[in-house]
């Protein structure tokens, strides 16, 4: 059997030759452990001559108290040296420069709508504005648009709980809002979001419209359709482009036209348009014998994806930076 000296000064150097927190535990087991060195010895207490056993006793647990304290100290270190090593792996470079504020942007289909305002300006039109919330009366009504038009269902609007109000469909009530406060001669165009019960890669509840108005002594189909060619061909930086008008229905106009554009080897829609509808200007106390006006609304989401080739709507919306950045 080992003598305790020689246990302890084997042990203490079997621990402080350990790095590993396991290891340092099954080391501790071959010493300290059931069937440890030292408990091994203690084991052989009661064969020795009864005088000699309280001595022995106390060498073996002094034995004990010494491997214990080395434990401690070489579990301690070993977890220094852990920390150490994954504060170096994980150590900061305080002296890179800073990856500062990103910069903002203009979303693409604001981009437009300027473009767009521009544009009108340039044409001495005025830009107004009219509110979201709308009522039925402006909305509706107002647009010689019957009770029992089926634009007006709950299935296509957004009614708000109090029944009174909506989410407008169009821009065009901002027309009649325009005229109640102006005589003619009124020349305006009305850049705004309108609201429908829709959605798909093509349509968005949320959507923009312009609405166009020009309303004066001698304002003819002829006037309109040179403003909306003018328009496109300037948009799209195309003296080429070709625009043509399909006779089609809308209450507030007449005669009234949907908009097509070239587009590749056929057209696309880009909007509606007509003459302004005499009852119309009847609700708003304007002398539709004296005054005449043509009206449009355009889609400019839709300008926006030709311009810039974006083939799903919905993209515009969800404001993934990756996606909107490459328009800045
Ligand atoms: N408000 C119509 C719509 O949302 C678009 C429109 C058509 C506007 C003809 C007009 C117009 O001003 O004259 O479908």
């Amino acid at each position: 059997m080992q003598d305790v000296d020689a246990i302890v000064k084997e042990a203490l150097a079997v621990f402080a030759g350990i790095d590993d927190a396991d290891k340092l535990e099954q080391a501790k087991a071959r010493y300290l452990g059931k069937s440890g060195a030292l408990t091994e010895l203690l084991k052989g207490l009661g064969m020795l001559p009864a005088a000699e056993r309280p001595a022995f006793g106390s060498r073996i647990n002094a034995a004990k108290e010494r491997l214990e304290a080395a434990l401690n100290e070489q579990r301690e270190r070993i977890q220094a040296q852990k920390l150490d090593a994954r504060l170096t792996e994980e150590a900061l470079d305080v002296t890179l420069p800073g990856r500062g504020p990103g910069s903002g942007g203009l979303h693409p289909v604001t981009r437009t709508m300027e473009r767009i305002e521009t544009l009108f300006r340039s044409m001495g039109f005025e830009v107004a504005d009219g509110p979201e919330i709308e009522t039925d009366y402006y909305n509706f009504t107002a647009l010689n648009q019957p009770e029992n038009h089926p634009a007006r269902s709950l299935h296509d609007t957004f009614y708000l709980a109090d029944g009174k109000h909506l989410l407008r469909t169009h821009t065009s009530p901002i027309q009649i809002r325009y005229m109640e406060s102006h005589r003619p001669p009124i020349k305006i165009i009305a850049p705004g979001r309108v609201y429908r019960v829709d959605s798909d890669a093509t349509h968005s509840p949320m959507f923009h419209q312009i609405e166009g108005l020009w309303v004066d002594e001698r304002i003819t189909f002829a006037d309109l359709k040179g403003v909306l060619v003018e328009f496109l061909r300037r948009f799209f930086e195309r003296d080429d482009l070709k625009v043509r008008f399909r006779p089609s229905f809308f209450p507030f106009t007449e005669p009234s036209a949907e908009i097509d554009m070239s587009f590749g080897d056929g057209w696309l829609e880009m909007g509606g348009a007509g003459m302004v509808h005499p009852n119309v200007l009847k609700n708003i106390d304007i002398d539709s014998e004296r005054y005449q006006g043509f009206a449009f609304g355009l889609g400019p989401d839709r300008l926006t994806m030709l311009r810039y080739g974006v083939n799903d709507l919905r993209l515009f919306f969800e404001n993934d930076l990756r996606f909107l950045k490459q328009f800045n």
